[in-house]
């Protein structure tokens, strides 16, 4: 979506949001997918409130879009305008075990520098990609980690009352990789309380989970990790790999060799091969194994 109204433009840049025009957002998700839009990057979070409204008011479809790697965009002009946080600086902060994290900050560098600082907790977490605000609301977890745990407050951008918000660990439920943030939330800041250890204990912990995630997972591929949830008791991966279907694929969107719950861009797929191939694994796992599965990466549905 493209905004050209020379008075919302003005008003847009008063409140110190920087507007860039005609963005590739391929280039913004670990997928390399997606169409363009105008981009809306907020660099105060205190600007959004009067920012959202202003776009309320003006009748401006908006998304928010975070680190980019569990997400699949629509191909070609998107009908949203795209909202976007900066990191601010600093962006993390230590009180004792208390840990206040810029939610733009990226996972994995947050769990190295709380490692630095004697702080552990989160080794299972390393190398999940994407920034702290995704792994929130997604409830990131991995080899028994999951984020939700070491949360104790959020400041959050809240939609549905246009005002900046705190919550506290208590009063958001986190499960299997879902939360009770609303979809038009914005996670601006985090307190994590973590337990201490010593750097070279962590160390050795982020050392296994890496290797644990070289060897099943297809690093160095776009992807946007697992694209289905683990049904109850079961694994997604397991069975697809179990249909044969590895190396599956539609156009340039394909079930990857390593692990079969990974789909990886093998070149220039586009949204349509994505989610025809999604598609495609979940009807042949439906009529297999009577599973019907669940989408893990977050798809934006064009209206
Ligand atoms: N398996 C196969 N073939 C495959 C892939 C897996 O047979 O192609 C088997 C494995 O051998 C294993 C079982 O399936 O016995 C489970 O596989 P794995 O240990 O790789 O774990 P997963 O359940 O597939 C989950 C998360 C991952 C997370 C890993 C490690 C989901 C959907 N996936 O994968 O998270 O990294 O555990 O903890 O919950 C993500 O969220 O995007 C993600 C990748």
């Amino acid at each position: 979506m493209r905004i050209s109204d020379p008075k919302l433009i003005a008003a847009i840049t008063a409140l110190g949001v920087e507007h860039k025009v005609g963005v590739s957002l391929a280039q913004k998700t670990s997928l390399e997918i997606g169409g363009t839009s105008d981009v809306l990057v907020i660099h105060r979070h205190e600007s959004l409130p009067e920012l959202i409204h202003l776009l309320k008011e003006s009748s401006v479809p908006h998304r928010f879009l975070g680190g980019g790697s569990n997400v699949l965009l629509p191909d070609g002009e998107l009908p949203w305008l795209i909202l976007q946080l900066a990191r601010q600086e600093p962006d993390v902060r230590f009180e004792g075990n208390n840990v206040y994290v810029d939610c733009a900050s990226d996972l994995g560098r947050t769990v190295t520098t709380c490692a630095k600082h004697d702080l552990g907790g989160m080794e299972g977490l390393i190398g999940v990609p994407g920034s702290i605000g995704g792994a929130l609301r997604m409830n990131a977890g991995a080899y028994g980690t999951q984020i939700g745990t070491f949360v104790r407050e959020v400041k959050i951008f809240r939609a549905a009352s246009g005002q900046i918000e705190t919550l506290t660990g208590s009063e958001i439920n986190f499960e299997y990789r879902h939360t009770s943030f609303a979809l038009d939330d914005i996670m601006l800041t985090v307190r994590l309380e973590l337990p201490s250890k010593p750097y070279s204990e962590i160390l050795q912990g982020i050392r296994i989970c890496n290797e644990k995630r070289r060897a099943s997972q297809p690093l160095n591929q776009k992807s946007a990790g697992c694209i289905f949830k683990n049904p109850p008791g079961g694994s997604a991966g397991r069975m697809i790999d179990e249909l044969g279907l590895k190396g599956h694929s539609v156009g340039d969107a394909r079930v990857s060799d390593r692990h079969a719950n990974f789909f990886i861009n093998a070149g220039h797929a586009t949204a349509a091969d994505m989610l025809a191939l999604i598609a495609d694994v979940r009807r042949r796992v439906r009529e297999k194994y009577g599973v019907e599965l669940e989408e893990e990466v977050i798809v934006w549905k064009a209206p």
